[in-house]
């Protein structure tokens, strides 16, 4: 059955990251200013997910060419996608190369990974064969690795990550993940994260669940979300009093501010959704604290889809849009 491929896939994201930390690596690139990384979806999050792991301004761009700024201010930049042809970050690349700039790249290979090795460019081509967003230890790893002088990552980092999420997607975080998917039957998960930490783990679980469990989700951050979303939820509040629980992804480093914040929200929107809940991170560094949440992210994502006997695998209207857009005039 479909989520038990999708779950050995999960089982497999710490050997993927003992892979990256093992794997034969260029030098690491150099961040004398900030960095720039290019990517979409599945490969994408990798960048948002480094972002607050980097000791430099990182900026992530999602979509067609450059951020403007890139022509006057020309950033380290890498690419990353897992197939490697990925036509927005096709585009980035491409007007990176014209502007002379030398991508490091991280794929599977693909028209990206062409170009790569045709320029000589820094890279780490990573074993193919998955789903992009099944492909999270070894494109997040490579990519650490190729910043590895610009992150906050200490020697046994990566190992200690590895165990740790072995044990949770092994067993330890089983229970609570068939709790949260529980809480969260029937309703549209919106999750919280904390801007500089736990936010791009809570777009992994929206995009997890989004595709494995072909659930609708959304995703927001504390504390930019107290000055606008904490309104929004009375004027549906027969709607939303059924239809929506919201998860917290919460750390031990959150400052007392945010906690507060946290509890406070809770207790002033709680009676407007079906639930609220919330998950603690795992692990002492911060690597092993966000790759902690993003497991149980995904044995969440894994629990909605077992529980409407959804495939996890298939993304038929993701691939169908590509094919349609191929079709279509540039
Ligand atoms: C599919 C998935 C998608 C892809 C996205 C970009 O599993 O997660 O979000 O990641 O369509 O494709 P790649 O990652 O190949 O650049």
């Amino acid at each position: 059955m479909a989520v038990e491929e999708m779950e050995q896939l999960v089982l497999g994201l710490g050997d993927q990251l003992r892979w990256a930390a093992d794997v034969e690596a260029p030098a690491p690139i150099e961040v004398p200013g900030g960095l720039l990384i290019v990517g979409m979806g599945g490969s994408g999050i990798s960048g948002d997910l480094v972002s607050v792991l980097a000791s430099v301004p990182v900026t992530v761009h999602k979509g067609y060419g450059l951020p403007a700024w890139v022509s006057n201010r020309p950033p380290a930049m890498i690419a990353l996608s897992y197939s490697g042809n990925t036509e927005e970050t096709l585009s980035a690349v491409e007007e990176a190369r014209d502007l002379g700039l030398t991508p490091g790249v991280v794929t599977a290979g693909g028209a990206l990974g062409e170009l790569a090795v045709g320029n000589g460019w820094p890279h780490i081509i990573v074993p193919g064969g998955l789903q992009p967003r099944a492909a999270l230890g070894y494109m997040m790893g490579s990519l650490l690795r190729l910043v590895e002088d610009s992150v906050d990552l200490k020697p046994g980092d990566f190992s200690a990550a590895a165990d740790l999420v072995d044990q949770l997607t092994g067993g330890l975080g089983r229970d609570l993940a068939t709790d949260l998917a529980a809480g969260l039957r029937d309703r549209i998960p919106v999750i919280y994260g904390t801007n500089g930490l736990t936010s791009p783990v809570a777009q992994r679980w929206k995009t997890q669940i989004n595709e494995n469990a072909k659930w609708p989700a959304w995703w927001n951050t504390m504390p930019e979300l107290d000055h606008n979303e904490i309104v929004s939820w009375t004027s549906l509040s027969t709607l939303t009093r059924r239809h929506v629980g919201i998860i917290a992804l919460r750390d031990d480093s959150e400052s007392s501010r945010v906690e507060a914040r946290y509890n406070l929200t809770a207790r002033l929107t709680g009676s407007d959704v079906a639930w609220v809940g919330e998950v603690w991170a795992q692990g002492v560094s911060r690597l092993e604290r966000i790759l902690s949440l993003c497991a149980m992210g995904d044995l969440v994502s894994l629990e909605l889809a077992r529980a409407g006997s959804i495939d996890p695998m298939a993304v038929p209207e993701i691939e169908t849009l590509k094919q349609l857009l191929a079709e279509e005039p540039l």
